[in-house]
């Protein structure tokens, strides 16, 4: 498989998991990476692809605005060489963190997401009430150029009533616990996108 990470940036994200819960990493990917994913994002959301992003699991789940407002596009491996890199390195951190970590995590799901200006998403954990497998999420940003005044800032509230803001910048790789840690996007004046995901645990699927 082609190499695409440098291994002290992995071992510095499995580090971070393990003494604080989160981990953010600049130029996680190569700059011509991260163009072209951005470029797909945007050439499938224009192809009408990318859909309004629904609020809980299952029968149950429905778009609500007001929680939040991105579209989003699951994928899968195989739909393009620029993806699956993207994959292939999700796949190399989910290894380095089972071995740092001893989690267990068996698979990575994840989706282009995109919001559009003035689109939010309230805050939140990423784990269901009737399922547990999503242990570690992934936020990996694709914006280019993006300037402290377009928001659309990652919050999360860590320990102590810390607060931590991460600017959605292009190659920024986020990764935190999943059942540990809350957390908003704020709103943004321009486009917003990413590739969001979550290494799950085994479990048994309740539906
Ligand atoms: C999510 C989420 C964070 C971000 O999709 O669950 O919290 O920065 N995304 O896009
Ligand atoms: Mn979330």
């Amino acid at each position: 498989m082609h190499n695409t990470l440098e291994s002290p940036m992995l071992s510095a994200v499995v580090d971070d998991l393990a003494t604080r819960g989160w981990s953010e990493q600049a130029n996680f990917l190569p700059a011509d990476l991260v163009r072209a994913l951005a470029t797909e994002c945007r050439r499938r959301a224009a192809e009408g692809e990318l859909n309004p992003a629904g609020v809980g699991r299952g029968a149950a789940q429905e778009v609500r605005e007001a929680i939040r407002g991105d579209h989003i596009l699951w994928l899968d491996p195989g739909e393009s060489d620029d993806c699956d890199q993207y994959l292939d390195a999700m796949d190399e951190l989910r290894l380095a963190i089972n071995q740092g970590l001893f989690i267990g995590l068996e698979d990575y799901e994840c989706h282009f997401a995109l919001y559009p200006p003035g689109a939010f998403y309230r805050r939140h954990l990423d784990r269901f009430r009737d399922d547990d497998r999503r242990a570690v999420s992934a936020v990996f940003y694709l914006n280019e150029n993006w300037q402290p005044g377009d928001g659309g800032e990652l919050r999360m509230f860590l320990a102590d009533e810390v607060v931590r803001d991460v600017q959605p910048t292009a190659g920024t790789l986020v990764v935190f616990l999943s059942g540990d840690i809350p957390h908003e996007v704020l709103a943004a004046r321009r486009d917003r996108l990413s590739l969001t995901g979550w290494f799950r645990r085994r479990g048994n699927e309740p539906f």
